[in-house]
This record gives C-alpha cells, sequence and structure tokens, in this order.
C-alpha cells in the first residue's frame, strides 16, 4: 500500500469509527487494479460450509459467479437462502453502474452495487482477497479467510480494453476463453477481436464459402523477422476460422463477464485474404495467394458497388452475431496505388464528385458507416479513418501517436486511445538480448503503467471524449497460446489499473510489489507471464564531467551483488549501496539476491570510457517524445545501445527532421577517432541518413544508402585534429519511396553512442 494512501485511510478510520491503531491495522489489499478507497478493520470473515448467500435475479451474474468459483476453488457450496444469507448482494441506485461497495464483518459480506456489472467488479475485488490456490482447486483447507476490509470503488474510464489480432496466427476457442477471464478479473470490459487480415479470414460467413475455403488459409509462413533477408517460409499449411456457433458460444461466455466484444472487420486495407477468395473485389480482379508474409499490401478493396453489396452482406451476419454497439471497421494502412490505376475507382472519383482517393477512402468508410448507422451500430476505425474527412458519428481508435486523437476530440468525436508508443504489447518487454522474437520498439511494464490515456493538448471539456485506452497484442510474432500470454502478462496488470485506478491512487513501486504477489495467482491461472521484476537497470551519470554508474531493482527489500571484472556476481559479491564513481572502461556484473539465492538474470554492462563521456552536449531538436531515450547525454554515456533494436534507452529516434549535434569537449583534445550509429529497420520506417558530415576540421563523410543492415556504424578513423568541439550534421533520409513500408511518409532517424577517441 502506497504510503500516502494508508495515512489517508488511517485518518479515515479516525474519523469514521473513532477506533484506535490497534482496530486499524495497517492493513495491504493488494488488488489489481488498484481501489479507489479502502478502510481495514482488526477482524475477518469466514467462508466455510454453512456460509449463506441472499441476492435478487439483478445481481444473478455476479452471484453465480462467486458462488461457483468458491465451489470450483475449494469445494464449499454456499447455500442460496432468500433473504439475510451472510453474503449479501444490495442495491443501491446511487452507486455509479460500473461501481460497488464491498463490506466484509466478522459475520457478513455486503457487496452493494447499482447493477449486475458493478457487483460483479466488487465479485473480482473478493476473489482478490481470497487465496490464489482457490484459481485452480488447490486450495486444500476447509476455511476461507477474509481480512475485514469496506473498500469503494468505480472506474476511471469507461473503456477499458484488451485487442487480440488472430489473422497472423489463431487460437483455441478454450484460449479466447481463458483471455476474456483474464480481463474481467481485472475489470476490463472491451474485448477488440481483430478477425480479418490479409493472412486469414477468421469469421465464419455462410453466404460466402470460399472466405472458409481459400480466406482461412495461407500455404505458409514467413520464418523468424521480418527483416531477416532472405526471407524464408516454413512450407507448412496454416489456418482456420472460428464457426458461427463458437463465435455465440463465445459472445455469451463474455457477456456472463460483463465483456462486450468489438468484432473488427477490416476495409478496405488487410483484406488480401478476402481477395484471394473473391478476386472481383479487388481492383484488377485477378487472383492473389492469402499473405505468407506481414506487412502492409496493395491488394485492397475497390470500390465497385459489388464490394459494397459483398460488405453489406457479410456485415449482417456479423451483426447477428455480434450484439454489442460497436462495430470495428479498421480502415488502417490501405495504399492506394490500385485504386489509382482502376477505372472502377477512378469512375466513383468522378461521380461522387471527389478530389482525390483519400477523399475516395473517406467515402468508403462513410458509406459502411451509414449502413451500419441505419442498422442502429456505431463504428469504430483506426486513425486513418480521419484521411479526407471522419465519418459523421465514428469513433477513432488512435494508434499512429495521439495527433488523430486529439484531432478528433476536438472535432466532438469519442476516441479510444492505442498509441504504439504505449499500448502494443507486441513490442519488447525488456531489453534482454536473450528475449523472445518480437516484432521491436520497447514498451516495459512501467512504460505502460504511467501510460496518460489523456493527450496533453486537450481541455478538460475536450477530454471527455477520451473513453478509455486498450493494450494491442498484435500477433506476427505470437504463434503460440504461451507466447501471446507472454507478451500480454504483466503488461495487461499495467493497463487494467491505467483504465481503472484514479490517477492519484496510482503508485510504481506499490504496484510492483502487487505484481510479485499475483505471481501466484498467474501461476495458479496457468498463466505464462514474463518476470522482468528481479531484472537491473543501470545508468550511467555524469556530474561536473566526472561519471557514475548507478544500478537499480525494482522490487524492494533485495540486494544488489555487483562485480567489476566481469565475473558473476554471487551472496559474497560486493552489495551495491550507492553509485559506483566509472573513470575508465569496464564491465558492471550484477545481479539481483534475497539472503539465500539470486533472483533473476544476472546483468552485465561494458562501459567504453572515450573522450566524449562526460562532455557536454545539445542537439537543435529534440528527440520524439516516446523515443527520448535517456536523452541527448545518452549519445555520450559510453554505452551503444542494442544492434539490432532501436526502442532502448540508448537510441534517441527523430520523425523527419535534420539534425545538428554539438558536443563540448571542456578543452582542445586530440581527435583520432570518431564512430556514430545509426539504425536502419526499413520495415518500422526507420532509415540510416544518406549522408552527414562531421565538423572537427570539415570532414565530410557520405555512405552508400542502399546498405540493409540494421546498424550502420561508421567508423571515422585517422581525423588526426585538435579540436574543442566536435559537430555532427544529419539531414533526414526524406520521404519513404514508393514499395516500401510506409511509402510516402516521413523517415525516422536513429542514432545512438558517438565514440570519440
Ligand atoms: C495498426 O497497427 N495497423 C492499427
Ligand atoms: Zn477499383
Amino acid at each position: 500500500m502506497h504510503f500516502k494512501s494508508l495515512v489517508g485511510i488511517l485518518i479515515l478510520c479516525f474519523l469514521t469509527f473513532g477506533c484506535t491503531e490497534s482496530y486499524c491495522p495497517m492493513i495491504e489489499v493488494d488488488v489489481i487494479p488498484e481501489v479507489d478507497s479502502v478502510l481495514g478493520y482488526n477482524d475477518e470473515f469466514i467462508i466455510e460450509n454453512k456460509t449463506t448467500i441472499s441476492f435478487s435475479e439483478t445481481f444473478k451474474v455476479s452471484a453465480n459467479f462467486l458462488q461457483s468459483f468458491i465451489l470450483n476453488g475449494s469445494g464449499i457450496q454456499l447455500k442460496s437462502i432468500e433473504k439475510n444469507g451472510s453474503i449479501l448482494f444490495i442495491q443501491n441506485d446511487s452507486i455509479p453502474s460500473e461501481g460497488y461497495k464491498l463490506e466484509t464483518f466478522k459475520d457478513k459480506i455486503k457487496i452493494i452495487a447499482s447493477s449486475d456489472q458493478g457487483a460483479f467488479y466488487g465479485v473480482q475485488t473478493l476473489r482478490q482477497l481470497m487465496p490464489a490456490s482457490l484459481e485452480n482447486g488447490s486450495f486444500d483447507k476447509d476455511k476461507i479467510r477474509i481480512e475485514a476490509v469496506s473498500i469503494k470503488d468505480e472506474p476511471k474510464f469507461p473503456y477499458r480494453g484488451m485487442h487480440l489480432d488472430v489473422g497472423r496466427h489463431m487460437y483455441s476457442v478454450d484460449f479466447i476463453r481463458k483471455y476474456i477471464d483474464a480481463m474481467a478479473m481485472l475489470k476490463m470490459n472491451i474485448f477488440h477481436w481483430h478477425l480479418t487480415e490479409d493472412q486469414g479470414w477468421r469469421i465464419e460467413i455462410k453466404k460466402y464459402p470460399k472466405l472458409q475455403e481459400i480466406a482461412a488459409y495461407r500455404d505458409e509462413t514467413l520464418v523468424r523477422h521480418y527483416s531477416d533477408q532472405p526471407h524464408q517460409f516454413d512450407g507448412k499449411k496454416y489456418g482456420g476460422y472460428y464457426s458461427q456457433e463458437e463465435i455465440k458460444d463465445i459472445v455469451t461466455y463474455a457477456e456472463e463477464r460483463f465483456v462486450t466484444i468489438i468484432p473488427e472487420i477490416e476495409m478496405p486495407g488487410h483484406s488480401q485474404a478476402a481477395i484471394a477468395a473473391y478476386p472481383e473485389l479487388g481492383c484488377k480482379g485477378e487472383q492473389v495467394e492469402v499473405a505468407k508474409k506481414w506487412g502492409v499490401f496493395e491488394e485492397i478493396y475497390c470500390t465497385k458497388d459489388e464490394t459494397f453489396n459483398f460488405l453489406e452482406d457479410l456485415l449482417d451476419e456479423v451483426l447477428e452475431l455480434f450484439p454489442g454497439k460497436y462495430i470495428h471497421i479498421g480502415g488502417d494502412e490501405a495504399p492506394k496505388t490500385r485504386w489509382k490505376s482502376c477505372s472502377d475507382c477512378q469512375a466513383r472519383i468522378k461521380s461522387e464528385g471527389l478530389k482525390d482517393e483519400h477523399e475516395l477512402q473517406n467515402y468508403f468508410i462513410m458509406r459502411i458507416e451509414n449502413y451500419l448507422n441505419s442498422k442502429g451500430r456505431q463504428i469504430i476505425g483506426w486513425d486513418e479513418i480521419l484521411e479526407g474527412g471522419l465519418a459523421p458519428n465514428a469513433t477513432v481508435m488512435s494508434w499512429r501517436g495521439t495527433s488523430g486523437a486529439v484531432e478528433a476530440a476536438k472535432s466532438g468525436h469519442n476516441v479510444v486511445m492505442t498509441p504504439t508508443s504505449h499500448c502494443y504489447f507486441d513490442y519488447y518487454q525488456s531489453d534482454n538480448e536473450d528475449e523472445p522474437l518480437a516484432i521491436g520498439g520497447y514498451l516495459p511494464l512501467e512504460k505502460v503503467y504511467n501510460f496518460n490515456p489523456i493527450p496533453e493538448e486537450l481541455s478538460k471539456e475536450e477530454s471527455k471524449y477520451v473513453l478509455g485506452a486498450q493494450g494491442n497484442v498484435w500477433t506476427e510474432y505470437m504463434p503460440t497460446e504461451d507466447k501471446v500470454e507472454y507478451m500480454t502478462f504483466p503488461r495487461m496488470l499495467a493497463m487494467s489499473e491505467v483504465l481503472w485506478s484514479k490517477p492519484e491512487h496510482k503508485d510504481y513501486v506499490d504496484f510492483v510489489s502487487k505484481v510479485e504477489n499475483f505471481h501466484k495467482r498467474l501461476d495458479a491461472l496457468d498463466i505464462n507471464y514474463a518476470n522482468h521484476l528481479y531484472e537491473i537497470e543501470g545508468e550511467m551519470i555524469s556530474e561536473d564531467r566526472k561519471s557514475f554508474y548507478q544500478l537499480k531493482t525494482l522490487t524492494e527489500g533485495k540486494d544488489i551483488r555487483y562485480t567489476l571484472d566481469g565475473s558473476e556476481p554471487n551472496l559474497n559479491s560486493e552489495a551495491y549501496t550507492s553509485k559506483i564513481p566509472i573513470t575508465k572502461s569496464t564491465t558492471i556484473t550484477a545481479a539481483v539476491f534475497n539472503n539465500k539465492e539470486r533472483l533473476g538474470k544476472v546483468f552485465s554492462q561494458s562501459i567504453n570510457y572515450h573522450k566524449g563521456v562526460g562532455a557536454k552536449i545539445t542537439i537543435d531538436k529534440v528527440p520524439h517524445k516516446a523515443y527520448s531515450g535517456s536523452g541527448a547525454e545518452g549519445l555520450i554515456n559510453g554505452i551503444s545501445g542494442s544492434d539490432s533494436r532501436y526502442g532502448d534507452k540508448e537510441w534517441l529516434g527523430f520523425s523527419g527532421e535534420d539534425i545538428e549535434i554539438t558536443i563540448d569537449l571542456g578543452e582542445v583534445q586530440a581527435i583520432n577517432f570518431i564512430e556514430t550509429r545509426f539504425h536502419n529497420g526499413n520495415g518500422q520506417w526507420i532509415y540510416a541518413p544518406r549522408k552527414f558530415s562531421i565538423e572537427v576540421d570539415s570532414t565530410l563523410i557520405n555512405y552508400d544508402s542502399d546498405n540493409e543492415d540494421k546498424l550502420i556504424a561508421n567508423q571515422i578513423k585517422g581525423v588526426g585534429q585538435y579540436s574543442r568541439f566536435v559537430k555532427i550534421k544529419i539531414p533526414n533520409y526524406g520521404t519513404i519511396p514508393e514499395g516500401k513500408q510506409g511509402a510516402g511518409n516521413k523517415a525516422w532517424t536513429f542514432i545512438d553512442e558517438i565514440i570519440i577517441n
């Protein structure tokens, strides 16, 4: 429990009950997401075989959930009685619809809410007050003890989502249920089910059987990372789909956990699988294959009437299956190449009086929106639906940063926040080199936890349009259910707290200790979470041109032990107490220990103590806030970032800008050697510059921009100059060329250590 809230509790205790400290022990209520307010009493409630429960029809779902949880977990069958049961569900309409009060006394548990959904969240909190062993039925006592508390709680945001892409890889119906279960436990209420993709169509549509026969299967799949050239394939047919019966079962299962499913049917892009089944839906009418590798494809739906007839037919079936208000229609990443050379699409532009293909995209989205509105539904789309104008009633899902959200909210549209920087759970969560393969990027737990879904550009009034946020799980690199769990947990725990808990109750150190405790529950649920809690984070710090290395770990009450000779630390190694002075190149090796054993992985960092370390550095542009690493100083801290990834704290990212870096060595020094390092991940829109210049004595370096290596390191030897200043001018690569991922957008520049000797 966070100190501030503890003080709050104690004060509340005194005020409300006039009790002394012995009646108000400092209780730890380890609930995720953090509750709004909690009081503790020095007492407990015991659930045993004679415990009774009373509830009205209003609370049927939540009461049934509680009964089965206790029965399956412990074998204790709560006896249902008409009234005055010792566990009571009470209706109180003054409580917000998703809020609840939970009061546990010596002889009563009261769950008070205005709706079954609110009561359900009270039950989820009660569940977390019970031992984790109930989760898998390994609880072996005949009494469940629950500490006496009074909790009042309600969510911060109405939209608390998780997304899952089943197009790139698909998962069993049981797994979809498990995913929904975990969401419900964390009080999340929207499951965004991404059902159609270039690489596979996963929803049965009875009117169009070739979607099942052809679009649901690809011949083979790319192995390793997209950036590993040349591309290699596994030679195995892959696919499948969810039948309408399975989908109905899942929708009902989700409803019983107050999770609404938003199905996503992608259009006009990401539809190559559908076009493979029905080539007449594309502009060229030619046979294409279900995609075997990842990326953005040019085969998109043509805007002729036949396409809209097809989409309306299949949406009719989708509406039958999914009763929720929202249908997600995609809208993202639709290259306009085919439309530009299609007579049907060009005729459509003319007949509708449109300016260009971007307005044609808007026409497409609006036409589908009209259709769905006429059926009483609302559309959600990725932020590209802002292209060429915004459909009148659309909700925007902002993923390419937050500018789409700002634009939409300012014009009175609802938005859901999923910026890649904080919400893409397909990104790496640790910069360990042995982390399992992921798409790229770097999104550690803490960054998710510190996400604020309200963009700072919005006024208080405008921020009301932000419905909430969601974690996105794109599955190119998640072929198994285990891998999905590894990427999703514990980041989903952090997202649940972002969405449910008030910012004033959030505290990362407190959260981490809750996550550590929550491992038991995840273990019991057989969820394959990632554990990076016992890892070490190191940082170079410069003060008055002196350098130090600082070590930190997340969890409290443990020791960091380290060596400086490259040997592996053990229980007898030096314990870290304060920052380590660095005066020469060295390797720091460290690990986290309790008093018996090493807990996490061994951390190792080589420091290259060159002439730039600790110097003054300025950059004429500010790095993009999502890729600001450890600031400009990180470019001369003696530490190089990952050779293969760009998201760690050593790399700085600039979007489309030319940059100029000035390093002041403090006094004139002999300079013989300068090395610069650029990331070159073209699949992620990142390009090393075509050329750049270093001014020590106007040395100009050009290099070959065709190089496809991920790391472009330029070693400039024999500089042979005396200088106090080093100036580096780096022009941006420019616009991403046709035929490449992100064509037409500005390229990113990513730079890390500048080594000077
Ligand atoms: C997206 O990541 N293409 C929405
Ligand atoms: Zn066309």
